[in-house]
């Protein structure tokens, strides 16, 4: 039996008017990477501040280890890690001072402290920087350095809140890297991120989230097969193609028109191809068609690009 870590139920954030987080209820199991991939300002940085003590919902409630967010928020905050979404990082102190003011807040035993210090810069590949000056660091290894803050006092459950944005390609490899051997090691995490690629390669199941509520909650290769069968063709034209003059017809399945690009979905690439060229050779610029990845099906559910 898969144990439940995170039992979030109807949970709800408002900002004035802003829905912020509006109803969601979601389990999260022992030692599975969990995904919420959302665009900006879908509510994925509200849950996490939510999960871990800092913010207080308006409506719902969630659990951690089986403490309550709001009533046992002490216990939360001791069984929790959180990598925030700007590195916090004190420039007055080296990085292992950073770890070791951490531990202090934790009220760690210096005994204990020096250990999972050790170790937490080992996992982040940071052992050789300890004496050094985290505005010595790049970005990369800033992000890692805000990781092994967030492990030092031995969290049962791990929050990212956007690990990678801003992160070269290399960087992020690295990163990724971490990640999975942290997994590894059984901790729990919960990951946000806008990106597809990210949260496809180190998520074991996926939250898409969109204006404050989950609309699709799966393992990446179930999600990808809402869009199962379905080809996906781009047409590039010179503005004069309407959605009408496809509509009726039996290969379209859902048509997405934007500007002088249109999406088809359809099950009967052939036909669908064969029509546009036949009917509006003289309107088409290209035609560009592909099987469905993560990227799509998330256009499909939300009507947005992920960006970033
Ligand atoms: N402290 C706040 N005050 C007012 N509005 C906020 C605050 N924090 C978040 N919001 C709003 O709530 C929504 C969700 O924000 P956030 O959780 O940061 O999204 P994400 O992390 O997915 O980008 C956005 O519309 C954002 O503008
Ligand atoms: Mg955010």
């Amino acid at each position: 039996m898969l144990k439940v870590v995170i039992n979030i139920q109807e949970l709800a954030k408002h900002f004035g008017e802003v829905k912020a987080v509006d109803g969601v209820s979601l389990k999260i199991y022992k030692g599975e990477i969990f995904g919420l991939l959302g665009p900006n300002g879908a509510g994925k940085t509200t849950i996490i501040r939510m999960l871990c003590g800092l913010a207080r919902p308006a409506g719902g409630k969630a659990e951690v280890a089986g403490f309550d967010i709001v009533k046992d928020s002490v216990n939360v905050r001791k069984l929790v890690g959180v990598v925030p979404q700007s590195n916090v990082l004190d420039r007055e102190l080296t990085v292992g001072g950073n770890l070791v003011f951490h531990a202090k807040l934790h009220r760690m035993k210096k005994s204990r402290y020096e250990r999972t210090i050790e170790s937490a810069l080992k996992l982040v590949g940071l052992q050789d920087k300890k004496n050094s000056d985290p505005i010595t660091l790049s970005g990369g290894m800033k992000r890692r350095l805000t990781i092994a803050k967030a492990l030092v006092h031995e969290p049962e459950v791990l929050f990212l809140d956007e690990p990678t944005t801003g992160l070269d390609p290399q960087s992020k490899r690295a990163l990724w890297d971490r990640i999975q051997a942290l997994s590894e090691k059984g901790i729990t995490m919960i990951l946000t991120t806008h990106y597809m690629e990210e949260a496809e390669l180190l998520c074991d199941r996926i939250g898409i989230i969109d204006k404050g509520k989950i609309i699709a909650l799966d393992s990446p290769s179930e999600l990808k097969k809402i869009l199962k069968g379905e080809a996906i063709i781009d047409v590039t034209h010179d503005g004069s193609l309407s959605p009408e003059a496809l509509m009726d017809l039996e290969f379209a399945g859902k048509i997405d028109p934007k500007h002088d690009r249109m999406r088809i979905y359809t099950s009967k690439k052939k036909e669908a191809i064969s029509f546009l060229f036949t009917n509006f050779s003289e309107n088409i610029i290209s035609v560009d068609f592909h099987e469905p990845t993560l990227e799509d099906v998330f256009l499909h559910l939300t009507g947005k690009e992920l960006g970033g």
